[in-house]
């Protein structure tokens, strides 16, 4: 039997369970058999790597975070590490690799590739959708819907108090959290990275609005903007005259039980994964594109910097 394993690296994200529980069932009935290893590139260099079993992964659908843990690796970007790697692997005949993480992540598994053989695929795994060349990423769905059940919640108490609420929402560099948040959340106001502002454009706007009787105001701001939330707060209050307050979503947005998308997209992102890898795929990420599932080169997907759509994008002048 062919041994192959899975590991997570990075940010964890809602998801990640799901796909870790097919991944040990469909790598048996593909004749394969699975190993975990555990906390990222730092448990492969450490050899945290053990054979998994059905029951390993029994009840672990509906939980977010990752039951063989992430972890952020400086040590697998030397080649020194690598190879302790490498040798760790062999030990356990492993030579197919399931990595679910980011680009960073799948830069330094091209480079272990092309040094020591080991194949593999990566499967797009951020909060952030900030990855090149695939429209979605795991864990997207489930973050989304804590923030728009966060909004809702901060809805009601702004609406009690006729407040403005300024939410900060994570996203690294990249607004689409934000801005999807802020399209479907009915927010007055969206603040992203990729779109520079000046808030004095608004205030005529608000302070129509304020007249003409609207009581309180939701503005998505995304942690990549230049701006501390709580001079957009302060200028609320300043500037527009309302009372207002900042809650910074934080964490939370990392967690959670998984969405049935997201169910359904660990499902297909691993099992394209797997077949890919007892292909012809040595090297690769699975991407899911406007037209399907496709695997991508490293350089298509680490190679190019991450631009927010723009079409998506120009939703804003709409808020
Ligand atoms: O990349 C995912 C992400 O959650 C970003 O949105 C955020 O900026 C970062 O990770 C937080 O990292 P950490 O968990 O190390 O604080």
């Amino acid at each position: 039997m062919k041994n192959i394993a899975i590991l997570c690296s990075g940010g964890d994200v809602s998801g990640m369970n799901p796909a870790i529980k097919h991944f040990v069932e469909y790598a048996y009935a593909r004749g394969l058999t699975p190993y975990f290893i555990y906390d990222g590139y730092e448990g492969l260099i450490e050899n945290r790597i053990e054979k998994a079993t059905y029951q390993d992964v029994a009840g672990i659908i509906n939980r977010g975070g990752t039951k063989i843990g992430s972890a952020r690796s400086k040590r697998f970007t030397q080649k020194e590490f690598r190879a302790i790697a490498k040798q760790n692997l062999d030990t356990h005949n492993i030579d197919m690799l399931v990595v679910l993480g980011g680009d960073g992540s799948f830069r330094g598994l091209d480079v272990f590739y092309k040094e020591h053989g080991i194949k593999f695929c990566g499967i797009p795994s951020t909060i952030d959708n900030d990855i090149s060349g695939t429209e979605y990423c795991l864990g997207v769905d489930t973050a989304l819907n804590i923030i728009k059940n966060s909004i809702d919640a901060l809805r009601d108490t702004a609406a009690s108090f006729s407040r403005a609420f300024v939410i900060e929402t994570m996203g690294r560099d990249c607004g689409y959290l934000a801005l999807i948040s802020a399209l479907t959340s009915g927010a007055e106001l969206c603040l992203i990275p990729e779109v520079d502002y000046n808030l004095k454009d608004f205030e005529e706007k608000f302070k129509r609005q304020r007249a003409q009787g609207r009581k309180y105001f939701i503005a998505i701001v995304s942690e990549g903007i230049k701006q501390d939330p709580r001079e957009i707060a302060q200028w609320f209050e300043e500037s527009i005259g309302i009372e207002s307050r900042v809650t910074i979503l934080g964490h939370v947005q990392r967690g959670g039980n998984p969405t049935t998308y997201d169910r359904l997209m660990a499902y297909k992102f691993v099992s394209h994964a797997i077949n890919g890898l007892l292909g012809d795929k040595t090297n690769s990420v699975i991407c899911c594109t406007k037209s399907g599932f496709a695997f991508k080169s490293i350089e298509e997907v680490a190679g190019v910097k991450h631009r927010l759509d723009t079409e998506l994008i120009s939703c804003l002048e709409m808020l």
